[in-house]
């Protein structure tokens, strides 16, 4: 018989389900296992509370129950066993898809179960201490995640332990998770609102407190999170004068919101007779793992394990990883054997980081083998990969970046063991920094922290296009920090390097003039410089800065921002280049070191070294290059003829020049930057060596001597500058 016959067979042989309704079947699963978030001011989505509510998202609810993504629990069943795991039995499930197959009936309301009480205001009774933020932070209706740290002093004036941290947002739908931490009272103060915000940006705090004497992890919430007393009776130290630190992620909504946090603490009487410690597999989240996840991989892997050097009972687990982590796998290999399932994450979902508590406690001999193994998904099959195209990516703290770890909390079993166990974990995050330092991932992180700072606290310019006279004619787009704008060959947009205030990343952006409006070229964690545009306005080549910083490639996109970069080529010497033109016949100028060179796109050749200096731009009829070089010992402005052949430099100026050069589009004219005072001059072509130079003006203080593609239309009426709010008029030389 076939089989298919053989189940109809048997379906027909079963007694008919009976009916399931919503009020006697229905309700009180969802109520026990889905309202404490499904309901008017939690963060799920929608609420579930009436029969309304379910019913509209019926076969939604059987698909999501059926596949277990709801509720959400996300550490694998069995492998471990946890408080307050949320997981529906198999006959709920089967409950809930048979009650969607009959159509899904309400049946006697009189048999609904009551509303489960929620307990409103402080979960875990009145804190013995609340802090609040000290002032609202304002997350923007769009636009990236935003992560953000706040300090709040604690004003204690006695050493406390805490027993549990409740906390309250006051803008629950923005806020995606938080990490806790206590530190040095004061010691924060110097990035605290420094960008004339409150907080400051970075993934450092939680870890940087740590490290630090007094300093130390307080745990996390995130959405769904039930507030929760330490397990074991334990608490953590927070000693007096200490600051709160809030490390903050927040998702916007498309709708402007304020947040600010309310956190509740609460104290034990006396010191705990165990400190809870934890042991991080690898130590400090991978950082001298070495981690370098390739563009497009599916599947990367680490493994990484410690051996316990006395006996320690395990009250908890968490993992930690970003949007690329995939997979969590820790086991404990006893000394007899044994092996010990302490957490698997098969699908790793960087908005639930939870910490999961044993329902008993684990015990741990002295020479047990943690092992941790921790995958990486960097395809495109990655629904929540925040970069599209996939990048290649490194460790460090930002959104783009990776790490991974698994965070044991233990208890020593003897008291006199706990000096032993703290030292080992030094010992481990040590040799963990050292590879970091060798590796250079150290150096990377500080550099990049630095360049975050400054864009922070960098002021806010506007792209400001300016007369013959100086006078600011109209500004483009939103204030924002900018460098190297570039009018398009028609004159109709200009192309500008952007970065973004949270994380410093530098784009290339276009603006339409007319609109106003902004479309990103490029978009990733990558720092790119130097836009410049094709002949025909169609294309924009730029320079990224590789990661690591040890080589550079020039890309080229579409000037609407659509389809993928092409690579035209790579430069390894360690020196930047910049571009500065891109000749209608397809050729590229571009400078680095004191060199100017040129590379025919399309060419795999390496570029042809061409004449000491930089700034070079091409004159309108094609022969002549006007470039700065240093040739007589200052910047100067020199002409060279490159068709048909190469020629010697000419001298032009002999006061001082640098950037800003650009030939109007009749061949009439040479405008260049004259030094010092950045001055805007123009020079008759027509009788290049003999004429004198005719100051227009003096441009904004925020001229980039970098800025040195194209800063006029070709009519040599309109230029363009990045200057400082409020709108600068410039100073018409006289
Ligand atoms: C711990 C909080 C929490 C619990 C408990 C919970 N949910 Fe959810 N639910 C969410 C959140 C948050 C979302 C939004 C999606 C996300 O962030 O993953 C969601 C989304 C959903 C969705 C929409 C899924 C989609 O693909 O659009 C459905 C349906 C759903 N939940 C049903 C349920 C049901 C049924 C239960 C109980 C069996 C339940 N949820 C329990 C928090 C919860």
């Amino acid at each position: 018989m076939r089989p298919v016959f053989l189940l109809s067979l048997l379906a027909l042989a079963a007694p008919a389900a009976d009916r399931v309704t919503f009020s006697e079947s229905v309700a009180p699963i969802i109520y026990r296992n889905c309202v404490s978030c499904h309901r008017p001011g939690e963060a799920a989505p929608f609420s579930l509370i009436s029969y309304d509510d379910v019913r509209k998202r019926g076969a939604l609810i059987a698909m999501v129950t059926g596949s277990r993504f709801m509720p959400p629990w996300h550490a694998e069943h069995g492998y471990g066993e946890f408080e307050g795991e949320r997981r529906l039995t198999d006959s709920q499930i089967a409950i809930i898809a048979e009650w969607v197959k009959q159509g899904m009936p309400e049946g006697d309301r009189s048999k609904m179960p009551s509303l489960p009480r929620f307990t409103e205001g402080w979960q875990l009774g009145k804190p013995d201490l609340i802090l609040e933020m000290p002032a609202g932070y304002e997350v923007p209706a769009g636009g990236p995640d935003i992560y953000r740290n706040f300090v709040i002093p604690t004003g204690l004036a006695e050493d406390k332990w805490v027993r549990a941290v409740e906390f309250r947002p006051s803008a629950r739908k923005v806020v995606h998770h938080v990490l806790f931490a206590s530190a040095r009272g004061g010691s924060m103060k110097d990035y605290d609102g420094k960008d004339g915000k409150p907080g400051f940006t970075g993934m450092i705090p939680v870890a940087g407190a740590s490290l630090q004497p007094g300093g130390g992890g307080l745990g996390g919430w995130a959405v769904g999170t039930t507030p929760a007393f330490l397990a074991g009776g334990m608490s953590v130290s927070l000693p007096k004068g200490s600051d709160f630190v809030l490390e903050m992620h927040f998702h916007p909504t498309g709708k402007p919101e304020t947040e600010r946090s309310l956190v509740g603490l609460y104290f034990a009487e006396k010191a705990p007779e165990r400190r809870l410690m934890t042991i991080g597999v690898p130590a400090l989240f991978g950082v001298g793992n070495g981690i370098e996840i390739p563009s497009g991989e599916k599947n990367y892997a680490i493994q990484d394990s410690t051996i316990l050097a006395a006996d320690v009972q395990a009250l908890g687990v968490a993992a930690h990883a970003h949007y690329l982590g995939k997979e969590f796998k820790a086991t404990a290999t006893l000394p007899d054997g044994t092996v010990q399932p302490l957490v698997w994450i098969r699908n790793w979902d960087f908005n639930w980081q939870e910490q999961y508590t044993y329902k008993r406690p684990l015990l741990l001999p002295k020479g047990t083998r943690i092992d941790v193994s921790i995958s990486w998904d960097n395809s495109t099959a990655n629904p929540r990969n925040p970069s599209r195209p996939p990048q290649r990516v490194l460790w460090g703290e930002q959104t783009f970046d990776e790490m991974g770890g698994v965070g044991l909390m233990v208890t020593a079993v003897r008291q006199e063991d706990e000096a032993l166990l703290e030292k080992s974990e030094a010992a481990a995050q040590a040799a963990a920094i050292a590879k970091a330092v060798g590796n250079g991932t150290v150096r990377r992180i500080l550099e990049s922290q630095a360049r975050a700072r400054a864009v922070a606290t960098a002021r806010l310019l506007d792209i400001t296009i300016f007369d013959r006279q100086g006078k600011a004619v109209r500004t483009v787009g939103e204030p924002g920090v900018y460098t190297q704008a570039a009018f398009s060959p028609d004159g109709s947009r200009i192309a500008v390097i952007r970065s973004d205030r949270q994380t410093g990343n530098a784009d290339v952006w276009v603006y339409d003039i007319d609109t106003g409006k902004g479309t990103a070229i490029t978009s990733d964690a990558i720092a790119d410089s130097a836009p410049v545009w094709s002949a025909d306005g169609t294309q924009i080549a730029y320079v990224s800065s590789v990661p690591e910083g040890n080589y550079f490639i020039i890309s080229r996109k579409a000037a609407d921002g659509t389809g993928a970069a092409q690579l035209l080529y790579k430069h390894t010497p360690g020196e930047m280049p910049v571009i500065t033109d891109w000749s209608a016949d397809g050729t590229l100028w571009f400078w680095a070191g004191d060199w100017t060179y040129t590379l025919v796109a399309g060419e795999t050749g390496p570029p042809v070294k061409l004449v000491r200096g930089r700034g070079g731009r091409l004159s309108p009829d094609g022969r002549t290059l006007a470039y700065n070089s240093t040739m007589s010992g200052r910047f100067e402005l020199y002409t060279v003829a490159v068709k048909p052949a190469l020629g010697e430099p000419v001298q032009i100026t002999k006061t001082g020049a640098v950037g800003g050069i650009f030939w109007r589009q009749d061949g009439k004219e040479l405008f260049f930057m004259a030094n010092p005072g950045q001055t805007l001059t123009a020079l008759d072509v027509t009788a290049l060596s003999t004429a004198t130079p005719t100051p227009l003006f003096k441009v904004p203080a925020m001229f980039a001597p970098a800025q040195l593609s194209s800063i006029g239309t070709r009519d040599g009426q309109r230029f363009v500058f990045l200057a400082a709010q409020p709108l600068a008029t410039a100073n018409a030389v006289q």
